[in-house]
């Protein structure tokens, strides 16, 4: 049977013009597949084009982006400088062997060097964070000669088959068996109901994991210093700094995942400034281009590095250091620094914070709010007394779908997850846009106050 017998291809398709909006969607569904949905399940927004904040579909309805699309487009779409260096360097030179060496990738790890935390100054380019993940892995078995890695329950690591072992959340489940040696410990938040321990009884656990595990194993713990997609978790003062004391104590590599909190979305250059504490391997991908193009890093501090002088280092890939990714992230981190975009972060998260205050006091299924710089969520509750959530863990319910439909016709864009919202806006928002944003915000919960008190 010919390869193409039976099969509708690309006859169906258009060439002569622009496709609709729905010719978009119907053929995206019909010939790709949508990542960690049933197929059947998909409403995906055709999206034509984007600028700043918003983005619109063919037919130019507009939303505002309230996620940074996936929590990565930090500088906003569309940032001409960004395009320019990015058309300037195709003209260049699209793609070099990653055993050569070209001037974005020898100035882009000199600039990872001025910024990243302490003594972190080498870097491994990858396409991403999973794989950035996967060769943090690699490094910290390589350089400690021991095997197993310690992880967080309420954690997202990436999609491969290494980042999806030590993801705590339930992505992970459906991957299983994965890598041998993970071993997952408990959060310092155990979820809205039962709330947070303090940093001293979070440590007492993870020092006994440590223990029964045997140090001797532990090649690593990696974490994510401000938990994303898991729920905004802020560390209580004193936790990060306590991890940091016990890895040294037992040689254990402390890794943090910034993947999404790096590159200014908390306030700071990464999460781990807040507290200044310097990992042993820093994985980071998302904000480093702002997503205009695929690339990812493991950032290590010189030490490990040595390590590899005369051993080989144990991975590469065919795109590793690729040029136009490097001169991407070039572009995105001069954005950074020229339009003051870290401290706008720290300035503008102080009045989401506000609002976030104000939306506790006036809606009753307003459960919980936090926030660091840009990094927000609401979580939703049916019962302010008991904290009941909104949404079952790994769930949903008819509120949120409610309210995640309203959110969609008035022209929003936010992540729902369970019985969460998030606020991930770029962090070049204005306050006029906030409020803007707010105030569609502000409008739905009316949806979910209707929840409160009704059984
Ligand atoms: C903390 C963290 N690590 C790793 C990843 C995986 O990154 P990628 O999807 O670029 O592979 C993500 C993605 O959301 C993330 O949030």
């Amino acid at each position: 049977m010919g390869a193409k017998e039976g099969k509708e291809t690309s006859m169906e398709v258009a060439t002569e013009r622009r496709l609709t909006g729905e010719e978009i969607v119907a053929l995206s569904r019909k010939h790709t597949i949508f990542e960690w949905s049933a197929q059947s399940k998909v409403e995906p927004i055709p999206v034509a084009r984007a600028e700043g904040i918003y983005f619109w579909t063919p037919e130019g309805k507009r939303f505002i982006d309230f996620n940074s699309q996936l929590m990565c487009v930090n500088v906003g779409h569309g940032d001409r400088r960004v395009v320019e260096a990015i058309q300037r360097q195709a003209a260049q030179l699209a793609y070099a062997n990653p055993f050569m060496a070209t001037e974005p990738r020898a100035r882009l790890g000199a600039k990872l060097a001025e910024i990243a935390p302490g003594d972190i100054d080498v870097f491994f380019f990858t396409n991403g964070g999973a794989e950035s993940v996967e060769n943090a892995i690699k490094i910290a078995r390589s350089v400690t000669g021991r095997h197993k890695i310690l992880a967080r329950y309420r954690s997202y690591h990436g999609g491969t088959a290494g980042a999806m072992t030590l993801t705590g959340d339930p992505r992970r489940w459906a991957n299983e068996p994965g890598l041998a040696g993970v071993v997952h410990v408990l959060d310092p938040y155990h979820g809205i109901e039962r709330g947070w321990d303090t940093a001293e009884q979070s440590l007492a656990m993870l020092d006994e994991v440590i223990q029964l595990e045997g140090p001797g194993t532990i090649a690593a713990f990696i974490l994510e210093p401000v938990t994303g997609t898991n729920g905004i978790l802020i560390p209580p003062d004193g936790y990060l700094k306590g991890v940091r004391d016990l890895c040294t104590r037992h040689g254990i590599l402390m890794v943090c995942d910034e993947v999404m909190s790096g590159f200014g979305r908390t306030g700071e250059w990464f999460a781990v400034n807040h507290w200044n504490v310097v990992p042993d391997l820093l994985t980071m991908a998302k904000g480093l281009t702002s997503a205009y193009v695929p690339l990812g890093a493991v950032g290590m501090r010189r030490e490990i590095a040595e390590r590899f002088r005369d051993k080989p280092f144990p991975g590469g890939l065919t795109y590793n250091s690729h040029p136009l990714a490097c001169a991407a992230a070039l572009a995105t981190i001069a954005v950074y620094e020229e339009d003051d975009l870290i401290a706008n972060a720290k300035r503008m998260g102080e009045v989401m914070r506000n609002i976030h205050l104000d939306l506790e006091e006036r809606h009753p299924s307003v459960g919980a709010t936090r926030s660091i710089g840009l990094f927000g969520i609401v979580e939703l509750v049916r019962d302010p007394r008991t904290k009941q959530p909104l949404a079952p863990f790994n769930g949903t319910s008819e509120e949120m779908m409610a309210l995640g439909r309203f959110f969609r016709q008035e022209g929003l864009y936010t992540f729902l997850r369970w019985h969460s919202f998030f606020f991930i806006p770029p962090l070049t928002i204005t306050e006029k846009e906030m409020r803007e944003a707010f105030a569609i915000i502000d409008r739905g919960l009316e949806i979910t106050d209707q929840a409160v008190g009704a059984g």
